[in-house]
């Protein structure tokens, strides 16, 4: 599947959603949510697709990703519990948290999950009490300083640790079946899978020397989106690590944990500018939506969003973006090119879908932005894309 654009609405779409459902807003596209879904499914056709939830727990992608057949990664006994209540089985999640809480264990345990990662000998001693039964892949850590946001300088034992911690998994009587990786979010080149892979076939055959049969291979997410001033080519990456896992992994069950890529493209935000002023020669805007809201995703995931005005932009000029708390952490962007701008003009805020939402708080009182399908509003208000 060629995918030539993403989910974007135009400014008749932003003005009437505004103005019948409020602002900030943030509409949801449900058909690209499966597109997305689609495309790691035709480029990597042996991988089964293990939606990391954390990116967005919206209930309604939930319900599109679990009729869509995907499985999940979950991170705690409160996603696990909302995957259970929605029908989906145990038997399709797997708890890639590597330090996991009692509690989550526990709901393992109630819903029948018994796929998990692990990346120290203390995770085996508290899973061997808890849940005896387990399969588990040890979450081996893979260098990636040019990933957007590196996950290893938190998890993931080390190469020359592995061999051991599998051994020691093993000897604990658990069902020690393979090997997780994540190269760390937004990696925009095969490279660092590549690399991940080669260490992986090496400790798949060191293990098999020592009479250890692995038969899972968990490539974790990554996979990137559209991102400002950022060049990829997802295609050929997608082509170049599939052609890898048929090369070197043929007889193993293959696993993604991909989040952004299932969610990020799928949500626009459209939210408002509330207040105006000056400051050191440069305009202020306060938007109705800052980083204790969707933006939040500036500050956890460090990620550069899109401001559309549908303005003329032929005359841009360097402005200050604010959120609407009292607090004065809560500026997004500083030295922002922009078209000038008025109280009760509408942004467009596109591929706003992936760690936004899910991280946003209602400090001082501000209601989190309120979520429309675009599928149903589409409908009922007339609107194209
Ligand atoms: C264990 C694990 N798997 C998958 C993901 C999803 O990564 P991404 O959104 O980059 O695809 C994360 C992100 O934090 C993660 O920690």
């Amino acid at each position: 599947m060629k995918r030539d654009k993403h989910f974007q609405i135009g400014r008749e779409a932003v003005e009437k959603l505004a103005a019948e459902y409020g602002s900030p807003l943030l509409v949801l596209s449900l058909e690209e949510v499966k597109k997305s879904y689609n495309v790691l499914r035709e480029y990597m056709p042996r991988v089964r697709v293990h939606y990391a939830i954390k990116a967005n727990p919206h209930p309604e992608i939930l319900q599109v990703m679990r009729d869509l057949g995907s499985c999940f990664d979950v991170a705690s006994d409160g996603e696990i519990r909302t995957l259970n209540a929605m029908g989906v089985e145990g038997s399709r999640m797997i708890y890639a948290n590597p330090v996991k809480l009692g509690v989550g264990l526990k709901a393992c345990c109630d819903c029948g999950v018994t796929k998990m990662t692990f990346d120290s000998a203390s995770e085996i001693d508290k899973i061997k009490k808890q849940c005896p039964n387990a399969t588990v892949l040890l979450r081996l850590r893979i260098d990636n300083s040019s990933a957007h946001v590196d996950l290893n300088k938190k998890f993931g034992a080390s190469r020359e640790n592995a061999l051991a911690l599998m051994q020691y998994a093993k000897d604990a009587g658990l069902d020690m079946a393979g090997i997780a990786f994540h190269v760390g979010s937004q990696t925009v080149s095969a490279d660092p899978y590549l690399r991940a892979l080669d260490i992986t076939r090496e400790l798949f055959e060191e293990a098999e020397a020592v009479g250890l049969h692995l038969r899972i291979l968990d490539i974790g997410g990554g996979f990137p989106i559209p991102e400002p001033k950022v060049k990829f080519n997802l295609p050929e990456m997608l082509k170049q690590i599939n052609a890898r896992l048929e090369e070197d992994f043929a007889d193993a069950e293959i696993w993604a944990e991909p989040g952004r890529y299932i969610c990020g493209t799928a949500v626009n935000l459209i939210t408002s500018v509330v207040g105006v002023t000056e400051r050191g020669g440069q305009p202020w805007y306060f938007l109705d939506e800052g980083l204790y809201g969707t933006f939040s995703g500036v500050l956890f995931d460090q990620w550069d969003f899109k401001l559309l005005s549908f303005k003329d932009e032929t005359e841009k000029i360097p402005a200050t973006f604010a959120g609407p708390s009292c607090d004065s952490l809560d500026i997004m962007f500083r030295g922002r090119m922009t078209a000038p701008l008025e109280v009760g003009d509408l942004l467009l805020v596109p591929s706003c879908g992936a760690y936004t939402s899910a991280s946003a708080t209602t400090f001082n009182g501000f209601s989190k932005a309120r979520f429309v399908v675009w599928e149903e509003v589409k409908e009922t208000l007339d609107l194209a894309e």
